[in-house]
């Protein structure tokens, strides 16, 4: 696993975007799965303006969804769709048609995991998949005890993380309690794991993931069985990391030919 101290949000927005820049480069129709939340936010800013600047061609990118609510009315603007599509896929000029997700509403939600799971198969795999971190240590919506080879599916949100999303809706008892998530087993397919953290809040999270170990009840650290996860924090979300300085030294002596 790679840690890259940022010192910044913006600047962990920047160097995850030129990632993306220079895997689309290389594959201009790679699938890049997106995750939602506020952190994510600044890698899709920093992405648009490089489209904005002609540095980057994304019209041939897919992009797929990690997770969703359940039961939200079609449409609804917190819906992960809705998100997706109002902060990634508009901004970067993309059609909907290069757009991939779980159907959160359908009357048979087993089925609708299931057809997810094949879907993201059927279009080669994720090429670069995105992620935030939970205060709780969740990847996607895997809350703590997910099984670490679970596939997508239908989870129960805890209190905790209820309460850290009330902030998107109008109160606590609208945020919904069932979720679809891309399981731990399907993120691992990924090619690349790219997870973001910003803010003191996720210090100890980041923390138990990094230099914990390998444990259901910290599902973010699933990372340490993935060949190439790399790890993004600002210094508020590695304040706890012990091998702190270790992680500086490696990242400045990295050449540059590597990439993250
Ligand atoms: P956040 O959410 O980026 O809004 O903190 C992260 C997550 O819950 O995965």
């Amino acid at each position: 696993m790679e840690v890259v101290i940022v010192p910044d949000a913006a600047a962990g927005g920047e160097l995850i975007a030129s990632a993306i820049a220079h895997l689309l480069t290389g594959k201009p129709d790679a699938l890049l799965g997106v995750a939602t939340g506020s952190t994510p936010l600044p890698i899709y800013q920093a992405l648009a303006t490089k489209v904005r600047q002609g540095a980057v061609d994304v019209s041939r990118a897919r992009v797929c969804q990690l997770d969703e609510y359940v039961g939200l009315p079609a449409g609804h603007p917190e819906s992960y769709r809705s998100v997706v599509l109002r902060e990634v896929v508009a901004p970067l000029g993309l059609s909907e048609d290069a757009f991939l997700g779980p159907d959160g509403g359908a009357a048979d939600i087993a089925a609708a995991c299931a057809a997810y799971d094949r879907a993201l198969a059927e279009a080669g795999g994720v090429d670069l998949q995105l992620l935030g971190i939970g205060t709780d240590g969740h990847i996607g919506f895997n809350e703590p005890c997910s099984s670490l080879a679970s596939r997508t599916r239908i989870k129960t949100l805890t209190q905790q993380t209820r309460e850290d999303n009330a902030r998107f809706f109008d109160s606590l008892d609208e945020v919904p309690h069932h979720v679809i998530t891309q399981g731990i087993g399907t993120i691992l397919e990924a090619r690349h794991l790219v997870l973001l953290a910003t803010g003191e809040a996720k210090a100890e999270a980041v923390a138990l993931s990094v230099e914990g170990p390998l444990s259901a009840l910290v599902p973010a650290s699933a990372l340490q069985l993935h060949p190439h996860a790399t790890v993004v924090v600002d210094e508020a979300a590695a304040s706890e990391l012990k091998l702190a300085d270790y992680f500086r030294a490696t990242y400045a002596a990295k050449p540059a030919w590597q990439h993250l």
